[in-house]
């Protein structure tokens, strides 16, 4: 059975707790939007607060330890992130990629930790500029998913994929449709290879990249998009609740 839309804010290293009146109303606001699946992602010090404050939309992390405890200064456990009120976690951004020189392993590590702590995940993969013009995309993207998703019972429930080609975050450009309708296909394609067929058709890949109110409608209408992983404009309630709107009409057109 198709899924709702999965619409999640990934407020990145954003946030002290002025931010909670903008979680409060998106959670406000979801009551009416039923047909769309709502979280955010807030940094690790508003999970807890923000749990508190929003108790109808999902609230996760943005990353985790791969570890359950023990002694690694300043790193954070999937089990401590559950404790806090984080039902999922993103995992593998490219900016943790980048930052933390995060490899496919890594993540697949972290990911386990995550489902075996009892949270879900959102994944991320995409390809680089240079890769695209290159051709390489597809290639890049389907090695990525290999490598970095996790052995899962129940991946229809538990694990979403994030499709986010690395030139298209916060640059204010996209992929055209065809290209994120291609793009999706294959990662469809790599599911099916990875986790069988009787799972992958249910498995929710998002796009992310640059989404905001004003394409969101046509991006989410791109075929096989379950959804968008949106960063800067869910910083602020009007400008997320605007790409919510925007999935719940997708859903009734
Ligand atoms: P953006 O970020 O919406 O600001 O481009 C998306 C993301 O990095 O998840």
């Amino acid at each position: 059975m198709a899924k709702r839309p999965y619409i999640v804010g990934n407020w990145k290293m954003h946030g002290t707790r002025a931010m909670l009146a903008e979680a409060r109303a998106i959670d406000r606001a979801s009551e009416r939007l039923i047909k769309v699946e709502v979280a955010v992602a807030p940094p690790f010090t508003l999970i807890h607060a923000t749990r508190k404050e929003a108790n109808l939309i999902g609230i996760g992390a943005q990353d985790c330890h791969n570890l359950e405890g023990g002694a690694h200064t300043g790193d954070i456990s999937a089990v401590m992130l559950k404790d806090a009120g984080a039902g999922f976690t993103i995992l593998g951004h490219s900016e943790r990629r980048a930052n933390h020189g995060e490899k496919d392993a890594d993540v697949r590590a972290k990911g386990e930790a995550a489902l075996a702590a009892g949270m879900n995940i959102i994944v991320c993969v995409g390809e680089t500029e240079q890769q695209r013009d290159a051709g390489k995309a597809t290639s890049v993207v389907t090695k990525m998913l290999k490598g970095s998703l996790p052995q899962c019972d129940d991946p229809a429930e538990r694990i979403t994929i994030a499709y986010e080609p690395v030139w298209a975050i916060g640059t204010g450009r996209t992929p055209t449709i065809e290209d994120i309708g291609d793009m999706h296909k294959a990662i469809r394609e790599s599911l099916v290879a990875i986790y069988g067929e009787d799972a992958a058709p249910d498995m929710r890949i998002l796009y992310g990249g640059s989404v905001k109110r004003e394409n969101a409608a046509e991006l989410l209408a791109a075929e096989e998009v379950g959804g968008a992983l949106v960063g800067g404009a869910s910083l602020s309630a009007e400008s997320f609740l605007g790409i919510i709107i925007a999935a719940a009409e997708t859903e009734e057109a």
